[in-house]
């Protein structure tokens, strides 16, 4: 079933609608819950405060950092096995503990990237992974450079906040990164922890207008999976 929000938002329960992506009028197309049932209870487990305790923290007062590292695959190339591929995926796992599971995150990921370079024709692409702590005064509205991106939370209790281009002042230019901070009264869409979502970004007349969750919203950590063309993720 695929669901229209507000004239540019598609959701759907089956990966082919990420492909809306490349209709004018939409700007964010969703995949709802792509993830394993094994996947899930492997992200269940995770104890992200305990996994990045040693990192470098980023941002003002320090509210997001890397998982592992940037990664750039090609999820089509015929030059590496679906083995290497998932080997590859799993370089930028950073300290993830190897339980059950992990296989199973690491297919998943591979799936995401290749439903990702086709619905936005990429065939390089480069992924990875952060962890966001809501922090006050640090949720701002902003849209992303380059083409498109690719983003799914998988783990914490809420995914990515938008805002419905309805919503956004018209004489404001769309292109610019920075839109203010997050107040309780803007118009706060939110995609759901779990469900895949691909959005337009500076290089489209219409970026999406997003943000991480602010404290007033959520508390505790998120965990996201990035990707974007080329070397942009
Ligand atoms: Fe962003």
């Amino acid at each position: 079933m695929i669901r229209k929000i507000f004239g540019q938002a598609i959701i759907a329960d089956y990966p082919a609608a990420l492909r809306h992506i490349q209709t004018e009028d939409i700007n964010l197309a969703i995949w709802q819950s792509p993830l394993s049932d094994e996947t899930k209870s492997y992200l269940k487990k995770l104890q992200l405060k305990k996994l990045t305790r040693k990192n470098k923290w980023y941002g003002d007062g320090g509210y997001w950092t890397y998982l592992g590292k940037s990664t750039i695959i090609e999820p089509f190339s015929q030059n590496l096995s679906q083995k290497d591929k998932l080997r590859l995926i799993q370089q930028t796992f950073g300290n993830l503990p190897s339980t059950d599971g992990k296989e199973a995150l690491s297919t998943d990921i591979l799936k995401l990237t290749q439903e990702f370079a086709k619905a936005t024709n990429c065939e390089k692409m480069s992924f990875n992974f952060l962890v966001f702590k809501a922090r006050p005064q640090t949720s701002f509205w902003h849209t992303d450079i380059k083409s498109h991106r690719g983003i799914i939370t998988l783990k914490g209790n809420l995914g990515t906040i938008w805002q419905p281009n309805k919503s956004l002042p018209r004489t404001k230019d769309r292109n610019k990164t920075y839109w203010g901070y997050v107040k309780p009264d803007d118009t706060i869409q939110q995609m759901k922890s779990g469900d895949f979502a691909i959005f337009k970004c500076q290089d489209s007349k219409s970026p999406l207008v997003h943000a991480t969750p602010p404290t007033f919203m959520t508390r505790g950590y998120r965990l996201a999976l990035l990707m974007g063309p080329d070397r942009s993720a």
